[in-house]
């Protein structure tokens, strides 16, 4: 065999092998307990935006398209899921500091904004997952809404570190 051949086969074969090592997908079962409606109001437009958009990334469950399961794309996207979740877990925010709650808003808001989320690489792909302005503007005015809230209930050296 030339050599270029048994490179194709091995390339080929590592391909197959790879099929069988599958990331662990991220779906959890039922409601959420510390999903961040059960403590924070996340009117309906404004969770059809998140769910749409950004609980891919940002939560317990993905929606995961057909070729989520082909590797080495499996690895990539859930690559993206577990940083996703790491910086910003819509489902596991109650359960965090007042803090973390209160500037993951701030950051939301940062983000929606300058159109950093969700991720240029997933709404290339998922098209109907660009937000509109207006839809970013629902986004940055709900998470100010949150911060506001939190504000007339917590005392602010609570919600933000203390600056000297
Ligand atoms: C395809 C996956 C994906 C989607 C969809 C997505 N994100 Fe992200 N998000 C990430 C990843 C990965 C990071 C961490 C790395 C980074 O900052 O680029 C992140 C970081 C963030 C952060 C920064 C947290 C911090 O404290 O720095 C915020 C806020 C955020 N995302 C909000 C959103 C919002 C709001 C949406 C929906 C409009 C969204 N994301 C959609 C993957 C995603």
């Amino acid at each position: 065999m030339k050599k270029l051949q048994v490179i194709g086969w091995v390339a080929l074969g590592a391909l197959v092998i790879i099929q069988f090592i599958k990331p662990t997908p991220n779906q959890a079962v039922g409601p959420q307990a510390n999903y961040i409606g059960t403590k924070h109001e996340v009117p309906a437009n404004v969770k059809s935006i998140l769910d749409k958009a950004c609980m891919d990334c940002h939560s317990n469950n993905t929606r995961y398209p057909w070729y989520a399961s082909i590797q080495p794309l499996a690895w990539w996207l859930a690559d993206h899921v577990k940083d996703g979740k790491k910086q910003l877990n819509f489902d596991q925010y109650t359960q965090r500091s007042l803090r973390y709650q209160y500037h993951k808003m701030e950051e939301t808001i940062e983000m929606v904004k300058e159109e950093e989320m969700p991720l240029p690489s997933y709404t290339w792909i998922h098209t109907d997952t660009r937000l509109t302005y207006e839809e970013r503007v629902v986004i940055t005015d709900w998470a100010q809404s949150v911060m506001k809230n939190m504000e007339a209930q917590y005392p602010m050296d609570s919600l933000v570190k203390k600056s000297k």
